[in-house]
C-alpha cells in the first residue's frame, strides 16, 4: 500500500458527500417540476446535473475502493458497503442513459436515491461503529437501523447507571468495537463484554486492575497518533478527551464489572462527563446560601457549630462536640438537611452509639469524621460502608477492636484512622494499611521519583579532582528516602 494510494483514498468521506448534495438536489428538483411546470428543468440543465453526479459518484467510488484496499475495517461490511455503493453508481450512468424517457427516468431516480441512503448509513457504520446510529434512536427505530433491542434501558437518572453497561461499554462501542468485536477481533481482542476485556488479547491482559499506568488498553489510547501501535489507528475516530477519563477513571478504580455508578463515590468531573454521555442532568450542587441559612438556624437549635469550609463553596463542617451527651442518635437526623454540602462532622464526646450510625451513613460527602470519646463500637462500623469518601476517621477513646478492620476495608479512600486507646492491635492496624493503600498507584509515584532524579543527576555538573568528586548541585544526591 502506498502513501499515495492511502492519501487518495482518505478522500473518499469528503468526496462522497458531493455527489449525494447533488442527487438530493435534482430529486428535489424534479419532484417540484413535475408539480408545478414552471420549475421543470430543461434538458440541458437535467444533463449537465446528471453529469456531475455520474463523475462524482465514480470520483467516490474510486477512492471508496482504494481506502477498503487498507483493510482496517469490519470486511463484511466493507463488502456491503463497497456493494451498494457501487450500485448506486451504475443507477447514476443508468439515469445519464435514460434521461429522455421520463417515465423510466423517474422510478430510477428515486431507487437511486434509496439504494444511496442505505450505502451512506452502512459507510456511517463503518467509521463510527454498527451501533451508532441505533444507539441514541427511539426505540421503535432501533431494530430498523440494525441496532436490535438493547439488552437494557437507558438508565434514568445517574443513580440507576450501571458502572459498566452506561458508563464504560458506550465507549467501547463507540470507538473500538468495529475492530474488537463479534465480527473481527484485530490482535485478538474483544471489546464487546467485560468477560472479553477480561480475557485480553494477543499481548495477555489488557487491563490491570487499579493500574491505568500498566493496562495495556490505555498505554496505546495514550501512544502519540503517529506512533504505528496508537490506537485506534490513525484516521480512524479517536476517543475524545472524556471518552479518556472516564476509561482512565474505570480502571483507576479497579474496574468493577457491574455495580451503580454513583455508589463509587466518582470524582466531580467524571461525574459531569458521565453525565452529559447520558443525557441526564448532573446533581445539582448545593446552593450556599441556602445550606448556610439552615445551618444558622440548627447551631441555635441544636447548640452546635457549623462553620462554611471555604469561602466559596457550600461545603459545611460540623462541630457537635459543645453540646455533649445532649446531642444523641436522635439529633443526628436533624443534620441529614445538610448531607449534600457536609464533609466534616465532629461528634467526638456526644452520646451518639451503633444505632446512630445508620445516619452518618447517609452523609456520603463525608470527607472526616471524628467519633472519639463515643460509645461506638465494631457494630456500628459496619454502618459506615456507603462513605466512600470518607478519608480521615478518628476512633480513639472508644470500644473498636481488630474487628473492626473488616469494616473498614469498605471505605476505599481512608488514609488516615485514630485509634489510640482503643482495642485495635498494631498487627490489624498494618493490615489494615496493606488493604488501603494503593500500591500500584505509590510504586508509580516511587519510579516517577526515581526517574527524576536519574533525570537531576544527568543535568547536574560535576568536577572530578581524583581523589574526590565535588558536588557543585547538592540536590542530584537528595535521598530517594527523602523525598517520599
Ligand atoms: C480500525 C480498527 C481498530 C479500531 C477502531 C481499534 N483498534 Fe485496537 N487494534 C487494531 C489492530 C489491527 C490491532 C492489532 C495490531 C496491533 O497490535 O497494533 C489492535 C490491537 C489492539 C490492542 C492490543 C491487543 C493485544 O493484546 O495485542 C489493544 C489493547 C487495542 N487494540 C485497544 C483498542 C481500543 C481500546 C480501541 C478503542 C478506543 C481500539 N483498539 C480501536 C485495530 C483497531
Amino acid at each position: 500500500m502506498s502513501d499515495l494510494t492511502i492519501f487518495v483514498g482518505r478522500f473518499h468521506p469528503l468526496v462522497v458527500h458531493v455527489p449525494i448534495g447533488v442527487l438530493l438536489l435534482l430529486a428535489v428538483s424534479e419532484a417540484m417540476g413535475w408539480r408545478w411546470s414552471k420549475l421543470r428543468l430543461t434538458a440541458g440543465a437535467r444533463m449537465v446535473v446528471l453529469g456531475f453526479v455520474v463523475l462524482g459518484a465514480a470520483l467516490a467510488a474510486g477512492c471508496g475502493w482504494l481506502l477498503a484496499q487498507q483493510g482496517s475495517y469490519d470486511e463484511a461490511l466493507v463488502g456491503r458497503h463497497q456493494n451498494l455503493g457501487f450500485i448506486t453508481l451504475g443507477l447514476t450512468v443508468a439515469l445519464f442513459a435514460v434521461q429522455k424517457w421520463l417515465k423510466l427516468y423517474g422510478s430510477l431516480l428515486a431507487a437511486a436515491v434509496a439504494i444511496m441512503a442505505w450505502t451512506g448509513h452502512n459507510g456511517g457504520s463503518l467509521t463510527h461503529g454498527p451501533g451508532y446510529l441505533a444507539e441514541h434512536a427511539p426505540a421503535m427505530l432501533r431494530p430498523l437501523l440494525g441496532g436490535g433491542a438493547p439488552g437494557r434501558p437507558a438508565p434514568a437518572t445517574l443513580a440507576e447507571a450501571d458502572v459498566f453497561y452506561d458508563v464504560v461499554q458506550p465507549v467501547l462501542n463507540a470507538r473500538c468495537v468495529a475492530c474488537h468485536g463479534e465480527s473481527r477481533a484485530d490482535g485478538d481482542l474483544r471489546l464487546d463484554s467485560f468477560e472479553a476485556i477480561l480475557a485480553g488479547g494477543e499481548h495477555g491482559e489488557a487491563i490491570v486492575a487499579g493500574s491505568p499506568a500498566e493496562s495495556l488498553l490505555l498505554q496505546r489510547l495514550y501512544l502519540p497518533l503517529d506512533h504505528k501501535e496508537h490506537m485506534p489507528p490513525a484516521g480512524r475516530p479517536q476517543p475524545t478527551d472524556f471518552d479518556l477519563a472516564v476509561l482512565d477513571w474505570w480502571i483507576a478504580d479497579g474496574s468493577p464489572a457491574q455495580g451503580g455508578f454513583m455508589a463509587r463515590a466518582p470524582d466531580p468531573v467524571v461525574v459531569e462527563i458521565v453525565a452529559a454521555q447520558l443525557g441526564l442532568p448532573p446533581p445539582p450542587i448545593p446552593d450556599r446560601a441556602e445550606m448556610l441559612a439552615i445551618a444558622r438556624e440548627l447551631e441555635v437549635e441544636l447548640g452546635i457549630t457549623i462553620r462554611p469550609l471555604t469561602t466559596e463553596e457550600p461545603w459545611l463542617g460540623v462541630n457537635a462536640r459543645l453540646a455533649r451527651e445532649d446531642f444523641d442518635d436522635d439529633t443526628l437526623t436533624r443534620l441529614l438537611v445538610l448531607a449534600p454540602a457536609l464533609h466534616r462532622l465532629d461528634l467526638g464526646g456526644t452520646g451518639v452509639t451503633d444505632a446512630g450510625m445508620v445516619h452518618v451513613a447517609q452523609m456520603t460527602e463525608l470527607r472526616r469524621l471524628r467519633l472519639d470519646g463515643t460509645a461506638i463500637t465494631d457494630t456500628g462500623l459496619v454502618a459506615l460502608a456507603p462513605l466512600k469518601r470518607l478519608a480521615s476517621l478518628n476512633l480513639h477513646s472508644t470500644g473498636v477492636t481488630d474487628a473492626a478492620t473488616d469494616a473498614l476495608t469498605e471505605l476505599p479512600r481512608l488514609r488516615q484512622l485514630y485509634v489510640w486507646q482503643t482495642g485495635m492491635t498494631p498487627m490489624a492496624a498494618l493490615s489494615l494499611a496493606e488493604a488501603l493503600e494503593n500500591r500500584r498507584k505509590l510504586d508509580r509515584y516511587r519510579a516517577q521519583i526515581a526517574a527524576n532524579q536519574r533525570r537531576i543527576a544527568d543535568e547536574t555538573f560535576r568536577v572530578d579532582f581524583g581523589a574526590e568528586p565535588l558536588v557543585l548541585l547538592e540536590e542530584a544526591e537528595a535521598s530517594p528516602a527523602e523525598d517520599e
